[in-house]
C-alpha cells in the first residue's frame, strides 16, 4: 500500500510512518520540523495553505491516508481557538472529502478528552462532552470526518512513546526531568489509559487492513492516574519515584480544563481485532527496551 502519514515529524506520526515503512511504501508529511534522515519519503508543507490538501493527494497518490497533524498542545489552542479550528476541524473536513473522492482510505486519529472525565469507563456509544478548546474542535473533527467520509476510521487516542526532538509525550517527561534530578508533580486524580505509540501504531495499521470503519477508541487495557504513570516508569528506569510529588491538577495552574477521568473501553476494538490491547506495564517495559536499543538516537538522528 502507498501509505501518507501526516504528522510526520510529531510523536504519533514519527512511530506511525517507522512502523508503516515495514511493509508499505510511506510518505510522510512534517510542517515546520525538517526529518533530513528519515527512512521514508518525506514531504514538507502546511496543510493550512490554500489547495495544498488537493495537491498533496494528487501527487501522493495514496491508498491509505493516516491524519496524524493536529495541534495538539492544549495550552496552545486555549490562546488561539481559531486556529485550533483550522487546524483540527477544518483540515480533517477537507482531508475526508478529497481522500473519499479519490478512493482512499482515511484513518483520523482524536482523543480521549472530547469527554468531560467526570463519570469514566466510557464506550463509543457516549456523549462526549468537551471541556476545553482542544477538546471541542477535535470533536468538531470527527464530525466532519463521519459527516465526509462514512467509511473513515475514526480512533480517540492516548499515548506516551519516543518522539524526535525527545520532548513531546508526558513519559519523555518523567524521563527527563527525573534523570536530571529535578521534582515534578504528578496527579493523582487524572485518570488515564495511554497506549506505547509504536503499540497504537501497529493497531491503527490493523485496522485499516481489516478494513474497518467507524468510531473506535484505541486506548490500552490498563488505566491509571498519571502519578502512579510516573512512579511506574521512574522505578522502570532505576530513577527516583520520590522526586515525584503526589498532587491535583487543581493545583498545576494550567489554562486549559482538564478531564479528570479520561478512562476508555476498548472493547470494540479488541472484537474487531480479535486479540487483547496491550497493557499500560507492558507498554512501560517495551518503551525500556526501545531505550535500551538507543532508539530515542536513532529518531534524533533522523532530524
Ligand atoms: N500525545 C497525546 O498524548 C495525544 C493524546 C490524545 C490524542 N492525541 C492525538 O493524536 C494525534 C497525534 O498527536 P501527537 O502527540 O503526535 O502530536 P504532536 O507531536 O504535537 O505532532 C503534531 C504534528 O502535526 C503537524 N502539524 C501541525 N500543524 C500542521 C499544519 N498546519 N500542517 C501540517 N502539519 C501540521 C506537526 O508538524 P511539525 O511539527 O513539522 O510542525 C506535527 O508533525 C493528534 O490528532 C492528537 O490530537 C494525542
Amino acid at each position: 500500500m502507498r501509505v501518507l502519514v501526516t504528522g510526520a515529524s510529531g510523536l504519533l506520526g514519527i512511530n506511525v510512518a517507522l512502523e508503516a515503512r515495514q511493509d508499505h511504501t510511506v510518505i510522510g508529511l512534517v510542517n515546520t520540523l525538517s526529518l533530513r534522515k528519515a527512512p521514508f519519503e518525506v514531504l514538507s508543507g502546511d496543510l493550512l495553505t490554500e489547495g495544498f490538501v488537493e495537491r498533496l493527494l494528487d501527487e501522493t497518490q495514496p491508498d491509505w491516508v493516516i491524519h496524524c497533524a493536529a495541534l495538539a498542545n492544549l495550552e496552545a489552542c486555549e490562546s488561539d481557538p481559531a486556529l485550533a479550528a483550522q487546524i483540527n476541524t477544518e483540515v480533517p473536513r477537507k482531508l475526508a472529502r478529497n481522500v473519499a473522492r479519490g478512493g482512499a482510505r482515511l484513518l483520523h486519529v482524536s482523543t480521549d478528552t472530547v469527554f468531560d472525565g467526570r463519570r469514566g469507563d466510557y464506550s463509543e456509544t457516549d456523549q462526549p462532552n468537551p471541556l476545553s478548546v482542544y477538546a471541542h474542535t477535535k470533536l468538531d473533527g470527527e464530525r466532519a470526518v463521519m459527516e465526509a467520509d462514512p467509511d473513515a476510521i475514526i480512533t480517540r487516542v492516548n499515548l506516551f512513546g519516543w518522539s524526535l526532538t525527545g520532548k513531546r509525550s508526558l513519559a519523555e517527561w518523567f524521563y527527563n526531568n527525573l534523570s536530571a534530578g529535578k521534582p515534578v508533580m504528578g496527579f493523582t486524580d487524572v485518570f488515564f489509559c495511554p497506549l506505547l505509540a509504536n503499540h497504537l501504531a501497529q493497531i491503527l495499521l490493523e485496522m485499516l487492513s481489516l478494513e474497518l470503519s467507524g468510531l473506535f477508541h484505541v486506548v490500552s487495557s490498563e488505566c491509571i492516574p498519571k502519578y502512579d504513570f510516573g512512579v511506574a516508569l521512574a522505578r522502570k528506569f532505576g530513577l527516583d519515584d520520590r522526586l515525584i510529588s503526589p498532587a491535583s491538577v487543581a493545583q498545576s495552574g494550567l489554562k486549559a480544563a482538564r478531564s479528570p477521568n479520561l478512562t476508555l473501553r476498548n472493547t470494540k476494538l479488541s472484537q474487531a481485532l480479535n486479540r487483547d490491547i496491550p497493557g499500560i506495564s507492558t507498554g512501560i517495559e517495551q518503551f525500556y527496551t526501545l531505550y535500551q536499543q538507543g532508539f530515542p538516537q536513532k529518531l534524533q538522528e533522523m532530524l
